[in-house]
């Protein structure tokens, strides 16, 4: 089977850290594929490299046959890459803000306006084309600064924590957007901390210090999974966790919003224990 991306053994030092080490991957052609993880994982690394931003120290990347460490300026063309902190300009108007990309991705003049028309009535934002970018909501801008990196018609779309910092509803919608282009056979490469995008997804990959701790399609990895998972709502969240995290019988404490979500064996013993109301 030929896949539409392709790493083996991709790593990455800075200094001391690793940052991305031996990393194997395989993406479908026309799927999404999730990498999560906390801050510091390596998810940044691992795509900034994946799109020729930056040389990995050792190991192979293809992409749509393409060998990217070799022939990385071909590419270009043919991905769309929205960093962690894209920047929109915030001076110009959204319909301003697509012409300036259609530029840099050197959109030929005949097909701009179509497209431009395609994308701002695909994301949306049709009737906020005059607005300034800087005068929209999160959620606005993270769909026009997708819409700038889908200007040249990308098969490969890498995005680095697209809905981070934007509402539920927002990246409902956002995520909306990408079955869309799924559907329209774009391979799609998305980073997240967040793990129920992992569900959204084809294929996830749980990275930790920088390697793949654990990959396979959503559905799979949510059956494997033997432990019990509680969201209880508290008054002192920290104070809470710091009580939890001390008990034995909990494998895991974290703040999630404003909820704790706690792993465990079996929920109903600490409910008992903890008197859980
Ligand atoms: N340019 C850099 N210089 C030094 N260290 C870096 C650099 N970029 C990333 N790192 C380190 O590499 C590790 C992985 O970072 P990153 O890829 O940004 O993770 P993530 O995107 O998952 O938060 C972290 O420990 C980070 O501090
Ligand atoms: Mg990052």
């Amino acid at each position: 089977m030929s896949f539409a991306i392709k790493t083996s053994k991709l790593k990455k030092s800075f200094g001391n850290v690793i940052a991305v080490n031996n990393l194997d991957l395989k993406v479908n052609k026309g799927s999404i594929f999730g990498l999560v993880g906390p801050d510091g994982a390596g998810k940044t690394t691992t795509i900034r490299m994946l799109c020729a931003m930056m040389l990995p120290d050792e190991g192979k990347i293809e992409i749509g046959g393409i060998d990217v460490v070799s022939r990385g300026e071909e590419l270009k063309e043919h991905i769309g890459y929205m960093p962690q902190r894209f920047s929109l300009y915030g001076d110009l108007s959204v319909r301003e803000n697509l012409e300036f990309y259609a530029e840099i991705y050197q959109v030929p003049h005949q097909v701009k306006d179509k497209k431009i028309n395609e994308l701002l009535e695909f994301a949306k934002l049709t009737n906020h084309s005059y607005k300034l970018a800087d005068q929209l909501s999160g959620g606005m801008k993270q769909k026009l600064a997708l819409s700038c990196n889908l200007i040249h018609t990308p098969k490969f779309l890498f995005l680095d924590e697209p809905t981070t910092g934007v509402d539920p509803v927002a990246r409902r919608e956002f995520w909306k957007i990408l079955f869309d282009l799924k559907t329209q056979g774009t391979t799609i490469f998305v980073s997240t901390p967040y793990m129920d995008e992992a569900e959204r997804c084809d294929e996830v990959g749980l990275m930790y210090q920088g390697e793949i701790i654990y990959c396979d399609k959503p559905e799979v990895m949510i059956k494997s999974f033997k432990k019990q998972i509680a969201a209880i709502l508290v008054d002192d969240i920290f104070k809470a966790r710091d009580i939890l995290n001390k008990l034995s019988y909990i494998d895991d404490v974290y703040i999630y919003g404003e909820k704790i979500h706690l792993i465990c064996d079996d929920y109903y013993n600490v409910k008992t224990a903890v008197k859980v109301k």
